[in-house]
């Protein structure tokens, strides 16, 4: 499915996120020094987002904004397609964040779509990503979107429940297709326990099928005429940053999805074992080994090559987050600064209506106030929150860093991943913000800024 990025393979295995290069910084100048955690890949660089002055892109696109920075992106992928054996497909998974821009920019770049929805198919087709690299996954798929993803003619459907996979044959039948199916298992309780670490959610069983649902599942699948079964999804934990678990969440999908297929006498062809390349959020955190992941998937693509009824085996990767979430920053103005008790505390025009992230999640993400002048600029506990009328509407508390004045610019970071999309922006009708993409320097507006008459406009006064 995937064709690999033309400047992946000269970049060589070594090449992770870890080592890219900062944007505008020429590719081989950048040897992180011996001892020092090679520099991130992100969108920050001093104080500049994507090589640009934020004051400008604020000036330009108003605040708060969204910014991502296609560079960073692009490098991500580099590093993840140079690391991992040819047999590795790479789809994106579009929920991370499906703006059109960013799905067109990776599947320019060879990759797939992970979509999981009607509306996220859509996006990738609009993307211009051929139907043939799109698969289609996610619990409570509708006729119609089931409907949808057979007449386009996708990569591959994930079937959830013997429900859903009656329901796809009989779509199936009723356009004379033959669909190529994955079965969807479910993960086991200690997978699900680390969801819940990680994430703050186990799913509570609504994704995938337990072992005798999935067996019964892929005996009728390999029975039936307008379904072709080629193997098994398994999404394990998100957000991963050890490598060694990553890739032996692989094996061990593999290894179910063996049993499955031998048991339903079908030769196994694919198998998608998700997304949860993990990125660091906190300061301490270091970023996934993404070199020592291909190289555990290599040594495991070599055993598969040499095993009977393996050796077309393609494996698929759904990441989302690894792609796309250091590329974003979320950037907010200061409106009031005051005291109150001990407390700093300066209110953004921006606020978890627009990233709800740290409070969905409990994740706190970097906060940066910029371009605030080292030589003055003194560190304080700082609160830095919204102007949402909610407790929950916090980005730091009680920070150190450089207290900002109003009208100075805060970018919260690591944005880029369900970020603008998994948030609630219609909570107290503040203006939706831009989005912008950064690509070698030069900034474009990917989606206008929504202002609240808009979405007033729209609504209707019943007339009784
Ligand atoms: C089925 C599936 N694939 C891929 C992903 C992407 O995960 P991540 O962004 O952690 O890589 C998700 C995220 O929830 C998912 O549910």
């Amino acid at each position: 499915m995937t064709s690999p990025h033309p400047g992946a393979a000269a970049r060589g295995p070594d090449a992770g996120p870890g080592a890219a290069p900062p944007a505008g910084t020429p590719t081989g100048t950048s040897a992180p020094r011996r001892g020092r955690p090679p520099a991130r890949n992100e969108i920050l660089h001093g104080d500049r987002l994507g090589g640009l002055d934020a004051a400008d892109l604020a000036a330009r696109f108003g605040t708060p904004l969204y910014v991502y920075d296609l560079d960073v992106i692009e490098r991500q992928f580099d590093a993840l397609r140079a690391a991992l054996p040819p047999s590795v497909e790479i789809a994106y998974a579009v929920k991370a964040n499906p703006a059109l821009a960013i799905v067109a920019h990776l599947g320019h770049l060879g990759l797939g779509a992970d979509v999981a929805s009607g509306g996220e198919l859509a996006t990738a087709r609009r993307a211009g990503i051929p139907a043939e690299r799109v698969v289609v996954t996610g619990p409570g798929k509708r006729d119609a979107e089931l409907r949808d993803a057979v007449a386009a003619g996708v990569r591959a459907i994930t079937v959830e429940s013997p429900g859903e996979l009656d329901r796809l044959e009989r779509i199936a039948t009723g356009a004379s297709r033959r669909v190529p199916v994955l079965l969807r298992a479910s993960v086991s309780t200690a997978d699900r326990l680390e969801r819940v670490r990680l994430v703050g959610d186990d799913g509570a069983g609504k994704f995938g099928m337990d072992e005798p649902d999935i067996r019964a599942a892929a005996r009728s699948a390999a029975r039936s005429r307008h379904l072709e079964l080629l193997g098994v999804h398994r999404f394990g934990a998100s957000n991963v940053l050890d490598a060694g678990r990553l890739a032996a969440h692989v094996d061990e999908t593999v290894e179910l999805a063996r049993a499955v297929a031998a048991h339903a006498a079908v030769p196994l062809r694919l198998v998608d074992a998700g997304g949860g390349l993990g990125i660091p959020y906190e300061p301490h955190e270091e970023s996934l080994d993404v070199a020592g992941f291909g190289r555990r998937v290599g040594a495991l693509a070599a055993r598969w090559a040499t095993t009977p009824g393996m050796r077309d085996l393609r494996l698929l990767l759904e990441p989302g987050r690894y792609l796309v979430g250091a590329a974003g920053a979320y950037v907010a103005r200061v409106v009031d600064r005051k005291r109150v008790g001990e407390a700093e505390v300066a209110i953004l025009d921006g606020g978890i209506h627009h990233l709800l992230r740290p409070a969905l999640v409990g994740q706190e993400h970097r906060v940066r106030v910029l371009g605030a002048d080292p030589r003055t600029a003194r560190s304080w506990p700082v609160t830095i929150a919204g102007p949402l009328c909610s407790g929950l509407d916090i980005f730091a508390a009680n920070a150190t860093l450089s207290a900002p004045a109003v009208g100075d610019l805060v970018a919260v970071l690591d944005t880029g991943a369900y970020g603008f999309t998994e948030s609630m922006p219609l909570f107290l009708s503040h203006a939706i913000p831009a989005e912008v993409a950064i690509r070698g320097g030069r900034a474009a507006l990917i989606r206008p800024r929504l202002e609240p008459a808009e979405w007033l406009d729209r609504q209707l006064l019943p007339v009784w």
